[in-house]
């Protein structure tokens, strides 16, 4: 027996089992990158620097593409009040992106990446070699495909039933992401162009469309451990989407200070970027007064929790350490340093990942024939889980905000500038304290992971 009101709803259990299966080789590859920040040689030759970090960012896209795609089947047929148009069509998708995925990254680990592009016809259509982007040309295609089947059936389903906005958002995002996607097979050979569009995915994913996702996944449990009337989530969702695309498709110009581009974006860039930060902060505002005008008192507490950690931590990540180096003036001295990789970590994970266990928290205990959400002892845990992750990628972000900081003095400041390396090799402890946080954030996550097989009275029973 399961707590859920449509059958179908069930397909979202594989999609984010697996992408918390990902989410752990994701953290797992982060520390190894971490140890060789301390000792270059570690793994080498067998697996090198740069395959780990591809393997990392890869999984991070990958697994946030699962868990939205999980979160999507999950709160659609609820919100549509129908049946998904095709469970079996979300079943077979499932098996081919999870096939897709486990292959490239399996050619990643066991064949040269110039091996890799040369058997899978890169030359045919070349798209490989670009950070975040570096699938073979083949396997993007497989995820246009993926993507497409996936928006079809998620399309039927909101047209044939009930159009709330929380799936009218949510569907805008989703064929935005499929579009924005397409500029992944464009690679001229200008370099300049090439970094110019290759921000057509990257910063209107993560700062335009996957924003429009965050924001309806979160107004979905908000409206569930609640009770607050729809109208008024409706209206904050507005306001929110609206800020996001005022600021963030124009914002997309604080990319494009030194890399070639003409030099009014200085100015464009700077000062729509500024204003990105607003619907982050929105977003807190909602989560915490939506909080407060509760109508029930949901015995899943951890959702909540998840959902205000969410808010805080993405704009904490997205708004704080974003507008840190968004203004041309700055990013002219901080571009490419371990700044950006703090904020590149904060923001991934507070906006990202945090949705992530928002909807799985609140939806994974109903799937499992626990409306009320899971007994006492396993929220404990995972509230222990919570903290530790968070303060885990706190003290992460912090290290790396000391080591860019002291990475411009030293590297990028002054008369007589140090070089990469030897700035590198002077910041070493501070990668020392990122390993530690790292560590942190790894066990945080295998007692999330625990916290599923924790033995416990479910709450109706407790409470009947
Ligand atoms: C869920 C948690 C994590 C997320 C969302 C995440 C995200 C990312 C992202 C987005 C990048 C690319 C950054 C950029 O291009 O600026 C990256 C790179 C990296 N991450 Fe993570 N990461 C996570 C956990 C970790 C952990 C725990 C460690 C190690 C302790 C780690 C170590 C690294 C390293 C060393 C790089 C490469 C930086 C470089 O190129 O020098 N990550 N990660
Ligand atoms: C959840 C939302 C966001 C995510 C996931 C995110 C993620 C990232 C990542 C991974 C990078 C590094 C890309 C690379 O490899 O070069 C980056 C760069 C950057 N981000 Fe964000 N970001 C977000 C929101 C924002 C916001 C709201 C701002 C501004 C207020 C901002 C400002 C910047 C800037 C200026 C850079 C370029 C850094 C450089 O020049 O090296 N980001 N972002
Ligand atoms: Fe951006």
């Amino acid at each position: 027996m399961t707590g859920i009101k449509y059958s179908s709803q069930m397909v979202a259990k594989p999609y984010f089992i697996f992408a918390l299966i990902l989410l752990a080789g994701e953290i797992l590859f982060g520390l190894l990158m971490g140890i060789n920040y301390l000792n270059g040689d570690f793994l080498f030759p067998y697996v090198p620097f740069n395959v780990m970090r591809m393997v990392h960012t890869n999984l991070l896209i990958v697994l946030i593409l699962f868990a939205f795609m999980g979160a999507t089947y999950y709160l659609v047929p609820e919100e549509s009040e129908r049946e998904l148009w095709s469970p079996l069509l979300a079943k077979i998708m499932f098996w081919v992106f999870a096939a897709a995925g486990v292959a490239t990254i399996l050619g990643y680990l066991l064949v040269p990446y110039a091996t890799l592009a040369e058997i899978t016809y890169n030359s045919i259509l070349p798209t490989m070699g670009r950070e975040f982007l570096e699938q073979p040309t083949i396997t993007k295609i497989g995820i246009v495909i993926v993507a497409l089947a996936f928006i079809f059936n998620i399309g039927m389903t909101v047209l044939k039933g009930r159009k709330t906005v929380i799936t009218v958002v949510l569907l805008t995002g989703l064929v935005g992401l499929a579009v924005f996607f397409l500029f992944a097979f464009y690679l001229p050979d200008n370099l300049v162009l090439d970094k110019f569009f290759w921000w057509f995915v990257v910063h209107l994913w993560v700062e335009g469309v996957w924003e429009l996702i965050l924001g309806a996944i979160l107004s979905f449990v908000l409206i569930k451990v609640t009770g607050v009337d729809r109208e008024h989530i409706d209206k904050w969702l507005y306001l929110i989407i609206a800020m996001t695309l005022v600021s963030g498709i124009i914002g997309t110009g604080h990319h494009f200070f030194y890399i070639g581009a003409p030099s009014y974006w200085l100015w464009i860039g700077s000062i729509a970027s500024a204003i990105e930060p607003l619907p982050f902060f929105l977003m807190v505002i909602y989560a915490f007064t939506m909080a407060k005008q509760r109508r029930i008192d949901h015995d899943n507490k951890i959702a909540l929790t998840w959902a205000k950690g969410t808010a805080v931590m993405a704009f904490l990540g997205a708004g704080v350490w974003g507008f840190l180096h968004t203004l041309a003036p700055v990013n002219y001295y901080t571009h490419g340093t371990q700044l950006t990789a703090a904020h590149g970590h904060l923001s991934f994970f507070g906006a990202y990942i945090m949705i992530i266990f928002t909807i799985i928290s609140y939806a994974m205990p109903i799937m499992r024939g626990r409306p009320h959400g899971n007994g006492p002892k396993a929220q404990k845990v995972e509230l222990t889980s919570f903290w530790m992750m968070v303060i885990g990628m706190l003290g992460l972000t912090f290290a790396l905000t000391a080591a860019g900081i002291w990475q411009v003095v030293m590297q990028r400041m002054g008369v007589d500038p140090l070089s990469f390396m030897q700035t590198q090799a002077q910041i070493a402890p501070v990668y020392m304290v990122r390993l530690g946080f790292g560590v942190m954030v790894f066990v945080g996550l295998l007692l999330y992971l625990y916290s599923f097989f924790v033995k416990d009275t479910p709450l109706e029973e407790s409470v009947a």
